[in-house]
Order: C-alpha cells, then structure tokens, then sequence
C-alpha cells in the first residue's frame, strides 16, 4: 500500500490557511499556492538518491554529493494542477512538465482524457501527478492510469488538500503510488466539494466563477 504523507510543517499549514480563506483574492491564493508547491517539492524529493563527486572548493579538494541524475517529470492534471507547477520546478528545475487533461462524461460519469502531451522518455522519470484538490480520486485514478498505460513506473501523487475518500480511491486503484498532501480535510460534501477545503482550485486561482 502506498503511503500517505501529511506534510506538516508550520510553513505550509500557515499559507494553507490563508489560501483556505475566502477571503484571499486570486492573486495571492496563486502565490501562496507556487509557495507551498515549492516547499512541498522538499518533501516530496526526499528519498532521491545522492552521488558522491569531487570539487575543488576555494579552499581545497572536498568529496560532496549530488543527486543521482534522476530524471523527473511534473504531470498537472489540468486545469488547477497548473497553479502547483510553477513551485515545483522552482526545486526541480530539469524537470519536463506533462499534462494530462480529463472531463467527466456526464452519461458514464466516467473520466475521458480529453488532451495529453507527455515526455516520450515516460518510463525513465520518476512522475509527479500534481492536482491540488484530491476529492473523489476519479480524475487522479483516471490520470495514473493513464500514465501507467504510456509504461510510467514511477508515480507520485501531490495534493495541497485531500480526502479521505480521494485518499481510499487512490490506495486502492494504484497501491504503488504514494500521496503527499498538505491536510487531509474531514470528508466531501454532495456536490463533491472537499469539507473544509478551500472551494474550487481551478475557480481560485484562474478567477473565474
Ligand atoms: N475540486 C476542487 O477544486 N475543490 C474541491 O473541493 C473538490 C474538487
């Protein structure tokens, strides 16, 4: 199964509240939100491995480390994964970015991929799904599927918020990935809103209504 991790140091538990409040406009919910995807990114990229190397430093020769060319590659699902990029590659600045982009058809209710631009060289990096909002889990289990499908074999998920039935749909569709979030909330309410949350992501950041 894979693990959950609550990330919860006190820097993004204080933006998470303030990119919870209402009233926090949309420019600053998009700052706080690059913010904690950055601070986010220092966890998330714990376990690289690291090499040893040698450099001369002004004051003599020193064995130090790098991180062992890992390739990784960032995969918001669209639209509101997009506000948690910018963060990330602050961090990550090789990364190359993919997008995945679902919508629900309303007579299946199933999700439909309805655009996806990845790096061909899939199967080698260590894949980030970003998407900030981990509700029902239907567009994150459609999305790592997908990725799976294309031969990723390295997949993380990152939320800011998640929900313990996004959280369930998830472990039990992919038990190999595991979820990073920045607060797991109580649980959806019937529009599938995540209770507290923070409203709708993509609403917030984009200020649209
Ligand atoms: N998507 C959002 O943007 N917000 C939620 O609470 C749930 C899904």
């Amino acid at each position: 199964m894979g693990k959950v991790v609550v990330i919860d140091h006190p820097l993004i538990q204080h933006k998470l509240t303030y990119i919870r409040d209402e009233n926090t406009g949309s420019k600053e919910f998009r700052e706080l939100v690059e913010e904690v995807s950055m601070l986010m990114a220092y966890e998330v990229t714990r376990d690289f491995p690291l090499q040893e190397t040698e450099i001369n430093t002004p004051v003599g020769p020193a064995k130090t480390k790098v991180i062992a060319g890992r390739k990784v590659g960032l995969v918001p699902i669209l639209r509101a994964g997009l506000g948690m990029v910018n963060g990330m590659l602050k961090l990550i600045p090789a990364a190359k970015v993919g997008h995945v982009g679902l919508y629900r058809d309303p007579e299946t209710l199933k999700p439909v991929e309805y655009y996806c631009k990845l790096p061909t060289d899939l199967p080698e990096r260590d894949l980030i799904v970003i998407d900030p909002m981990l509700a029902t889990g239907g567009s994150a289990v459609a999305a790592i599927g997908f990725l799976k499908e294309r031969g990723a074999k390295s997949i993380k998920l990152v939320c800011l918020i998640a929900a313990p039935e996004g959280i369930s749909a998830v472990q039990s569709a992919h038990p190999d990935v595991d979820i990073f979030a920045g607060a797991v909330d109580s649980h959806l309410n019937d529009h599938g809103y995540i209770v507290p949350g923070l409203g709708d992501a993509g609403d917030r950041l984009f200020g649209t209504k």
